[in-house]
């Protein structure tokens, strides 16, 4: 047989070749991470752009950290990240200048201290970009009433009596949704409480788009299901305003304290118990490695370890797992002006965003 050379069929057999051995650099290596890579370098130009906040009403604590920071820092090599320090809505419930300051300053450094890495996401304070209330102006203008008398955080405040129920607290979705919108995000990662929240700043997207044609993005949730609700040391959620924390960053006397102050009932040592309702165990099982996890979870069942053994395990493994967080944080103190420059080029980067995003609802309202 004779061979005939054609440089048409031997160009498109290098170009064959060469993809599949891309494929099979790409499957070998690894998918996600490659893929990621490549979404990353824009080759695909589907990079999401996450976006949370979080207030700084009061020290960062294991349900904000296993509930939403976690997240926060792990998303950062995931997408187009922005993260802030929501100041504005923390006025809802603190009214001392001084304080807010301080609490401000302070959650930067625990963010950066937990691994928030300023060179891979925008960091600042929500304030810093004051158009976002520009656009929260612009919102309430077309959200419903009953929308917002739904949230649950409205009705938990008025449950509670007069003194939370401000205008502010009100309209404390319709921030939020600014703050969504505004960024044009697509994920927002929070903990179960937030969800209702995005679902408004959503409904107000489309509300927006619908009167003045398509201009936001319709943003998502992202709520881990295995510590969507992080239980308190009383057994409901963990939260600043019940009282029930354990704080991440707290002196080890503190948060020996904290652990100890856990609800248990009064079944002895050798007891079985249920791990199902154990709040050490349930508090321990989600930073433990899973065999670790499971040697508790059997030593529970079968009875021989005491409530005082656990939450003392608890508390050795919460030093543990916090260790480098706790020295970062520690040093993070004497670099006031790092903390300070993060915050202020973070603000720069996030305001560029909101500015064009501001331009362009402004013109479709009528204002410019
Ligand atoms: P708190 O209820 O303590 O005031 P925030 O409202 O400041 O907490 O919440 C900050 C972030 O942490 C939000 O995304 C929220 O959903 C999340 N979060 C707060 N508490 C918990 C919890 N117990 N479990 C899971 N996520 C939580
Ligand atoms: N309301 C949020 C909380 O209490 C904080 C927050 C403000 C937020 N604006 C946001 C979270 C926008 C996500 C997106 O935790």
């Amino acid at each position: 047989m004779r061979y005939i050379f054609s440089p048409t069929v031997f160009l498109y057999r290098l170009l064959v070749t060469e993809l599949l051995c891309l494929l099979l650099v790409i499957m070998s290596s690894g998918w996600v991470s490659n893929l990621t890579f490549l979404f990353k370098k824009g080759i695909f130009m589907v990079v999401k752009r996450i976006l949370s906040g979080m207030q700084p009403s009061g020290n960062p604590h294991l349900g904000n950290y296993l509930g939403a920071m976690r997240q926060h820092i792990e998303m950062q090599d995931k997408g187009d990240c922005l993260y802030f320090i929501a100041n504005y809505h923390a006025l809802t419930t603190l009214r001392d200048g001084a304080v807010l300051r301080e609490k401000t300053r302070e959650l930067a450094m625990d963010y950066l201290a937990l691994g928030l890495d300023p060179n891979k996401v925008a960091f600042f304070v929500q304030s810093d970009v004051p158009e976002v209330t520009e656009l929260a102006w612009i919102l309430d203008t077309i959200a419903p009433m009953g929308l917002l008398e739904r949230a649950h955080a409205w009705k938990d405040a008025k449950a509670k009596g007069k003194k939370g129920e401000t205008a502010g607290l009100f309209n404390y979705p319709v921030l939020m949704a600014a703050d969504i919108l505004i960024y044009q995000s697509d994920i927002v990662p929070v903990g179960q409480d937030q969800k209702q929240h995005v679902e408004i700043a959503r409904d107000l997207a489309g509300t927006f788009n619908s009167i003045y044609g398509e201009t936001f993005k319709l943003p998502k949730p992202f709520i881990k299901k295995e510590v969507a609700v992080v239980p308190g040391t009383d057994g409901q959620k963990m939260s600043k305003s019940y009282g029930n924390v354990i704080e991440i960053f707290a002196p080890a006397d503190v948060l020996k304290k904290q652990v100890f102050a856990i609800k248990t009932d009064s079944k002895g040592v050798n007891d079985p118990k249920d791990p199902a309702t154990c709040i050490p165990y349930l508090l321990l099982a989600l930073i433990v490695e899973e065999k670790e996890k499971l040697e508790f979870r059997t030593q529970l069942e079968e009875g021989g370890i005491g409530y005082a053994q656990l939450k003392t395990a608890l508390f050795e493994k919460l030093l543990e797992y916090f260790g480098k967080a706790r020295e970062k944080r520690f040093e993070l103190e004497n670099k006031l002006d790092f903390v300070e420059d993060v915050l202020k080029e973070g603000a720069k980067k996030a305001r560029k965003v909101a500015k064009e995003t501001m331009e362009t609802v402004a013109k479709k309202v009528g204002l410019r």
